[in-house]
């Protein structure tokens, strides 16, 4: 493909191209990927009122981030036993499929799955990873787990959730992380989950740079001695902290879409993404929870190449990028990578 430089907008046959790549995404919730047709149909099933989650033309509906979480919760609370959870994976995996993901890693909280019971926890997971091998079996999607606690759910709830996380640490549970509400505790109070994780061997990622400054993308890296971090965009305020991310090979999990959708910034032409990569910090692009902010992998790759005149080779290193960040064995990581460079 030929080079474009700067002010070179890409043809209609090159975001084709860039739509259709093999993509690998690193970042996204479980519950947060649920399609909403998918979880009305569980609400009717289960007679659940639903009443405020979705808009009048089907999808959610919510106005800030803290009614995001909120509206995420209300989703969430149709699943409710393993066999849901087994479907879900099946809908999620098709979803990403379709949009040529070949390898993803979602986020799990055992507080949904079992209240952070370890026997609950063991059956949800087994139905999960029924489906996730299922998936791998019939559209060439491979998956792996990440489970998290919940920032706004507290210090002591995360303490059962990484004791499921590692019992339950292996081949398929490859990380521990944390999502929620970013404005709740600090990250230090969940050392103890964090340090049990990785103890078991798990490699870590925690949500930090979203909502808060560079001071908690700097605790992440020092305190919780993370290898990756959910989002960390807002870094960019500190271009000493953005060096040290740098030189220390710090991974960003970043989705624009989803920062543009609850406001972090006004449009994706002022999101940091592409200066943060341009300053040597290793980039990987998700969706975080594409129904809720209107967005899919394909969808996200083509907004890049259009906004930032990102071309197919650009996208490949971000996605080869994310593939030599993804948390399972190696083996399974250099399949990964030969499929994309055989592609
Ligand atoms: N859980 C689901 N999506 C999230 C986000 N964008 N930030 C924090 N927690 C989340
Ligand atoms: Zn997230």
């Amino acid at each position: 493909m030929a080079r474009h430089d700067e002010r070179d907008p890409l043809s209609e046959e090159d975001l084709a191209q860039i739509a259709d790549l093999p993509k690998v995404e690193l970042h996204l919730h479980h519950e947060g990927a649920a399609p909403p047709a998918f979880i009305r149909g569980l609400a009717k099933e289960k007679s659940v009122n639903l009443s405020g989650v979705f808009r009048a033309d089907g999808t959610y509906a919510f106005r800030d981030f803290a009614h995001f979480l909120s509206v995420y919760e209300a989703a969430t609370q149709v699943l409710q036993s393993p066999r849901d959870y087994g479907r879900l994976t099946t809908a999620l995996l098709e979803e990403s499929a379709a949009n040529g993901v070949i390898y993803c890693e979602t986020f799990l909280s055992p507080d949904f799955c079992g209240g952070g019971d370890l026997g609950a926890w063991r059956e949800y997971l087994h139905a999960i990873r029924e489906a996730s091998y299922a998936a791998e079996r019939d559209l060439g999607i491979v998956s792996r787990g990440i489970v998290t606690c919940i920032r706004h759910f507290g210090p002591d709830r995360s303490r059962p959730v990484a004791r499921c996380a590692a019992e339950t640490a292996g081949d398929w549970i490859v990380g521990f992380g944390m999502g929620g509400d970013e404005n709740r505790a600090e990250l230090r109070d969940f050392l103890y989950a964090f340090d049990m994780a990785r103890e078991a061997g798990l490699k870590l990622t925690t949500h930090a740079g979203e909502w808060r400054g560079p001071r908690e993308v700097r605790s992440a890296i020092e305190d919780l001695r993370v290898a990756r971090i959910g989002h960390g965009v807002r870094a960019i305020e500190d271009l000493a902290l953005v060096d040290l991310i740098a030189e220390t090979g710090v991974v960003l999990e970043v989705c624009p879409g989803s920062n543009v959708a609850l406001g972090v910034y006004p449009d994706l032409a002022a999101h940091p993404v592409a200066e943060l990569r341009a300053r040597g910090i290793k980039v990987t692009v998700s969706t975080d929870d594409p129904p809720f902010f209107q967005t899919t992998m394909r969808q996200e790759y083509v907004n890049l190449a259009s906004t930032f005149q990102w071309d197919a080779d650009t996208l490949r290193e971000v996605t080869r990028t994310a593939a030599e960040a993804a948390f399972c064995d190696l083996e399974t990581r250099t399949r990964i990578l030969k499929r994309l460079e055989t592609a």
